[in-house]
């Protein structure tokens, strides 16, 4: 048997142990051969590499020697699928959607209706066949994950993912998809060149990029939101130990909701 990265694994080839959580979870058993929605189970569960059957590796090198195929691996058979590219599409929407959203609220556009973004979003993660296959896709946006706009939009499925995994109700997860959207729109009203800037942050820069989470607050009271999301908003950066900012609550103190946006 050889250890293999899941990021290399392939369809048929063997389990050689039981691949665990780090909670102890039974995630695919030993002596399984795997498919795609073994090896995106894998991934959902943060494994990074597992025991594969010496055999199967054996005829996993000859095929790769016989014809190197850059699909080989599950992320590029991934990437290279019709529902990858239909997710691509609708992510890049999905961007457009933020920055309206985003720029209306900061601008207290009182046209705008964020149950528009809300809806959307919830349909970009629902109609996809598992929350394993969509937390893959989404990770997998790696050209878009630079700015506020698709950081947003990210971390709304990831809360909306995480929130199923956690057996909220559906109305806890639409809560928890609102609360990652607008997290971080305080940020828009910080200055774009603090924000953009590539190197590392003076302490001055680094004093105002910590007003963003109430920044954030302050801009969703202007409108109906409910106290879950605002609250996320405002204790996003917070962390159980209390070594986050604003206040640096700690962990009795922050919400569900705010530890959820935190982890996404
Ligand atoms: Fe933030």
């Amino acid at each position: 048997m050889q250890k293999r990265l899941v990021s290399d694994l392939k369809n048929g080839m063997i389990t050689a142990e039981d691949v665990l959580s780090l909670d102890g979870q039974l995630v695919v058993p030993k002596g399984v051969a795997l498919t795609d929605n073994l090896i995106a189970r894998l991934f959902s569960f943060d494994v990074f590499s597992i025991l594969i059957e010496d055999e199967q590796l054996t005829s996993t090198i000859d095929d790769l020697l016989e014809s190197p195929s850059p699909s080989a691996s599950y992320v590029e058979r991934m990437k290279a699928s019709p529902e990858f590219r239909e997710f691509k599409e609708e992510f890049k929407a999905g961007i457009e959607k933020m920055h309206f959203s985003l720029n209306a609220l900061v601008e207290k556009n009182t046209d705008f209706d964020p149950n528009d973004l809300l809806t959307d979003t919830m349909a970009m993660v629902n109609n996809r066949t598992t929350p394993s296959s969509v937390m893959d896709m989404i990770l997998h946006m790696h050209e878009f994950d630079d700015d506020t706009y698709a950081h947003s939009l990210n971390v709304g499925m990831l809360c909306n993912i995480f929130a199923r995994w956690m057996r909220f109700s559906e109305e806890e997860r639409e809560l928890a998809t609102a609360c990652g959207l607008f997290h971080d729109v305080g940020k828009l009203a910080m200055p774009a060149d603090i924000i953009k800037k590539p190197g590392k942050l003076t302490p001055a820069e680094y004093r105002l990029i910590k007003t963003h989470p109430l920044e954030s607050y302050k801009i969703l009271s202007n409108y109906q939101f409910p106290d879950e999301v605002k609250n996320a908003a405002l204790m996003h950066h917070e962390r159980c130990d209390g070594s986050g900012y604003p206040y640096g609550f700690t962990s009795e103190k922050i919400t569900r909701f705010a530890k959820l946006v935190a982890i996404a």
